[in-house]
Parts: C-alpha cells; sequence; structure tokens
C-alpha cells in the first residue's frame, strides 16, 4: 500500500497539514468518493475537474463498467457529461468496486450512500454502517470522512464514530483522523447549478476538521460555507429545509382539495398570495416522492420518537405525511369522477392513459413516484388497461407496463389521460391534441392547461385544486372501493 507520505511528496497527512491549501492548489489531496450514484457521481466529477484525483467506489459492478466504458450514467444532469468526458481516461477520475482499491490511498473520504427507508416507511442507515466497518479496517489514519447522506441529527456522532473508530487500537476520532459532514442539498436535475450556487453546511467533530473540509470544499465549489458548530446541527438544517417543503406540500393539497369542493381555483389563489410578501408558494400535485421529501420526514418522525415523549412531537410532519400520501388516491378518485360525468362506467374497463410517472419533472427517477401508487390502486379497483408514457423510459417496462413512444401514442384509443408528472415536453400538451386522440376524459394532476381549454376540446376536465362551479357534493360513490 502506498502511504500518503510518498504519494504527497510532503511528510504530514492532511489531518496535521499546515498547507492544505497549497495542497490542494496543486493536486496532492487523493479523495475518495463512496456510493456515486445521483448525488455521487457528480460531486466525483466535480472533484476531478479541481485538479484532484478522485475514486469512484461503488457496489454497483454494472455501474461500475458502464462508467469505465465511457457510458455516462445521469443524461438529466446538465453539465455533467462535458465534465465527465473530460476527466474521464485520465489520472484524475477512475472507479472500482474495490474498498481496498480505493479507501486507503485517501486523504479525504466522501460518503454518497443511500439512505432509504423500508416498507414501513422506517429509515435505515444500513449502506453507511457497512462503509464505516470498511473504513474500520482499511483507513489510513491521517485521513478525513465526511458523511454527505442525509442522516439524522446525532448519528454522525452516535452511530458512525464508534464504527470507524471500532475498539480504537488503530483510528481514534480527531486524534488521527477526521469525522465531519457536509450535507447535500442539490436538487436533481440541476445538480452543477446548484453546486456553483447553493451554500454548503460543515459540521465536523473537531474545529481542525471543520477547517479542513472548509478548505477542500471551497478548493472544489464557488459557494459560501456555513459553518457549523458541529455534525448533529448541520443534518438539523438538512431535514429542516426539506421537511418545510413537505410539510407546506401538504397543506396546499389540502387546500387543493378544499378549493375544488369550493369551486375555487387554487392557481388563482396561489398567484395572488404570493404578491404578499411573506407568502412562499408551495404546488398541489399528484403526491411527493423521491428519495427525499418523504424519507426526511420520516427521518426526523424516527429521531423524536427516540426520545420519551417524543412520539407526540411533530406531529404536522405526520399529519402532513398522510396527507401528501393522499394524493395519489385522490387523483385516481377524480379519474373516476371525471369518467362518470363522461358517461363511462368505472366497470366498464377503461383504457387509461397516465403521462409522465417518474417522482418530478425532467428527471429520471421513480423512487417512491406517486405514480406508483395511483398504478396499485388503479389495479386494486379492476383497471387493468394501463399505458404510460414518460419521456425517460420510452420503450422500457416500467411499473409493469410497455411505456409507449410518445404521449399520442399512449393516448390514442384510450378512455381518459391522467398528467401525472409534468415533464417540460408534457407542458405542451394542448386540449385539442388530447381530445383528438380519442380521450374524453383529462386528469391534470400539475395545472398544465386551463378547464376552459379543456372543455372548448370537448374534455371532461378534472385537476388537482381546480374547482368548478357547477360540481355537486360527495361524489364518493360513483368511484369502485
Ligand atoms: N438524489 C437526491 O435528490 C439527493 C439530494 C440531496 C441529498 N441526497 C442524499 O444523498 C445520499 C445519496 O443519495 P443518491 O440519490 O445519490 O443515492 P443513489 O441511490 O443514486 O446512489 C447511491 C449509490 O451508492 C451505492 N452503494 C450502496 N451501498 C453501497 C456500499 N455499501 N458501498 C458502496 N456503494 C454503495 C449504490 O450502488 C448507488 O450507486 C442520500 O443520503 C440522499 O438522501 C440525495
Amino acid at each position: 500500500m502506498m502511504h500518503k507520505a510518498q504519494h504527497s511528496g510532503v511528510s504530514s497527512t492532511i489531518l496535521d497539514a499546515h498547507d492544505v491549501n497549497t495542497r490542494l492548489r496543486t493536486g496532492q489531496v487523493r479523495v475518495c468518493v463512496i456510493g456515486i450514484g445521483r448525488i455521487g457521481l457528480p460531486t466525483a466529477l466535480s472533484f476531478a475537474k479541481s485538479g484532484l484525483a478522485v475514486t469512484g467506489l461503488d457496489v454497483n459492478e454494472e455501474l461500475i463498467s458502464r462508467i469505465r466504458s465511457a457510458d455516462f450514467p445521469l443524461e438529466d444532469e446538465p453539465g455533467y457529461r462535458e465534465i465527465f468526458e473530460a476527466v474521464h481516461g485520465t489520472d484524475l477520475f477512475s472507479v472500482t468496486t474495490d474498498p481496498a482499491k480505493a479507501i486507503p490511498d485517501s486523504d479525504v473520504v466522501l460518503l454518497s450512500l443511500p439512505t432509504p427507508m423500508d416498507d414501513s416507511s422506517t429509515p435505515y442507515y444500513t449502506a453507511l454502517e457497512s462503509v464505516a466497518s470498511d473504513l474500520n479496517s482499511l483507513l489510513t489514519p491521517g485521513s478525513v470522512v465526511v458523511v454527505e447522506s442525509t442522516v439524522e441529527p446525532g448519528f454522525v456522532e452516535s452511530e458512525m464514530a464508534p464504527l470507524i473508530e471500532g475498539d480504537r487500537s488503530r483510528l481514534k476520532i480527531s486524534e488521527n483522523f477526521g469525522l465531519g459532514a457536509c450535507p447535500e442539498t442539490a436538487n436533481p436535475g440541476e445538480i452543477l447549478r446548484n453546486f456553483e450556487s447553493l451554500p454548503r453546511l460543515v459540521g465536523a467533530m473537531d474545529a481542525n476538521t471543520a477547517d479542513i473540509i472548509s478548505k477542500v470544499y471551497g478548493h472544489v465549489f464557488p459557494v459560501d460555507l456555513i459553518r457549523m458548530p458541529d455534525c448533529r446541527t448541520a443534518n438539523a438544517v438538512k431535514l429542516t429545509t426539506n421537511v418545510f417543503r413537505d410539510v407546506n406540500v401538504a397543506f396546499v393539497n389540502e387546500l387543493a382539495i378544499l378549493f375544488e369542493n369550493l369551486g375555487i381555483d387554487i392557481n388563482v389563489v396561489l398567484d395572488a398570495a404570493k404578491r404578499k410578501y411573506n407568502f412562499e408558494p408551495h404546488y398541489p400535485g399528484a403526491g411527493v416522492g423521491g428519495p427525499c421529501l418523504p424519507v426526511n420526514s420520516y427521518q426526523l418522525l424516527n429521531t423524536a420518537s427516540g426520545l420519551v415523549g417524543g412520539d407526540s412531537l411533530l406531529s404536522m410532519v405526520r399529519a402532513g405525511r398522510r396527507a401528501n400520501e393522499a394524493m395519489p388516491s385522490h387523483v385516481v378518485n377524480l379519474m373516476f369522477d371525471g369518467l362518470h360525468e363522461a358517461g363511462i362506467a368505472a366497470d366498464s374497463a377503461p383504457v387509461v392513459a397516465l403521462l409522465g410517472v417518474s417522482y418530478k419533472p425532467n428527471v429520471r427517477d421513480m423512487q417512491l413516484a406517486p405514480s406508483r401508487e395511483i398504478v396499485r390502486l388503479l389495479r386494486s379497483k379492476g383497471v387493468v388497461r394501463i399505458r404510460l408514457y414518460d419521456p425517460y423510459y420510452v420503450g422500457e417496462e416500467i411499473l409493469g407496463v410497455k411505456a409507449a413512444a410518445s404521449a399520442a401514442d399512449a393516448m390514442h384509443g384510450a378512455d381518459v389521460a391522467v398528467l401525472v408528472t409534468a415533464h417540460e415536453e408534457l407542458l405542451a400538451l394542448d386540449a385539442r391534441t388530447v381530445s383528438e386522440s380519442g380521450c374524453k376524459v383529462f386528469v391534470d394532476s400539475m395545472r398544465i392547461m386551463s378547464p376552459e381549454e379543456a372543455a372548448s376540446a370537448g374534455l371532461v376536465y378534472r385537476g388537482v385544486g381546480r374547482g368548478t362551479s357547477n360540481e355537486e357534493g360527495d361524489n364518493s360513490d360513483r368511484h369502485p372501493s
């Protein structure tokens, strides 16, 4: 194993170096990014672009061989293909599945590992825990470890630190290795832009490590570095921003249902409300998915439930989750309601075309996508003739359906089109096109067309948050249960 002192040509490690900035400028800091998925790969590429030699480590062999053969896996991240092509094949960027090849030679180890939850919405951290155990045997003293994954406040201190230290015979935190947190806050689909503009949070187990992490990130990203008193506070900030969004979206989702019943259009309400200085608009839809917002709310709830009496804390976060998780069912109800108005019986085996199925616009990612629940509910109600179109999955089998080549193909001969996720391309969908495809009903989760436009094209229209003043009372008896 090559020791750091040999490869860097200097005698000290990054932890005790007085010349970190010089080392960074001269490319004498070696970096390992563990987990090169949605966040880790762009991170590794940004570090390589800054002139530091980066090794990406991942358990996914298929991903590693794709990257090795120069097949860039994140086409929906603008700007990164160019960076990938610039560093691929150079000494600055390599990938491996072997921890023993990647970890020991690294001065800085970034963890960008998944932090998902199980079917009962309990967050789990097995990837981080397993890598922490690898670090116990493979991390070279003098290195700095940075947890970028989203974890619960206190997880770095109480779970990661003891796992990496082990019996403390080789590694001692803040004595011969550093540990910190720099939670990732980028938004899929615009990671490069975010990396160049969003401030980063830096917390660590000691001030020296926080200084080093700030210098390293400051070398790579031209953004403000917000110094946190510790790792737990850095993770608390990350969760606060995302749970804030989850709760606010839940609020407008509930308003949307109320306004549908009152004959009020939520778009009109939000457009006017946002003109008040202290109102921040959030928008209703078919639900909240992805690897972050739903999980982050459950992470905070999980943290609270670990405290005595904690189960009674954060009741609005719990209620918000319930409201957001009910939206797919609401969309399905709107669909049956529209079919009823169009004279198509719920038990007549209607053909349904779903448009946009990934969890958010302009990104290829199905994690916790509301469309999953919509399809499950449809099937549970006997609707089996389901088509779908999503520009990111053309021709692929997704949710048990072979995705159509175009929105027009999916809608051709269908009874109802349900817009779930408004990808850029789908924003251009007009009512006449939907009507000419043969669809009688358009369900608009994202309000891409006006009810008037839909009506003038002869469509029955149902939009999330779009009340029509002529609706009557409770329609629940129109839906098969
Ligand atoms: N995707 C986002 O929108 C986003 C935004 C901000 C923060 N985050 C957070 O960043 C972290 C990573 O998320 P992501 O979206 O990049 O996840 P991802 O699933 O896209 O990537 C994670 C990668 O880690 C790899 N991996 C899993 N176990 C491993 C192991 N034991 N050793 C090595 N590699 C392993 C996986 O194969 C995968 O390639 C999570 O904590 C997430 O909450 C995600």
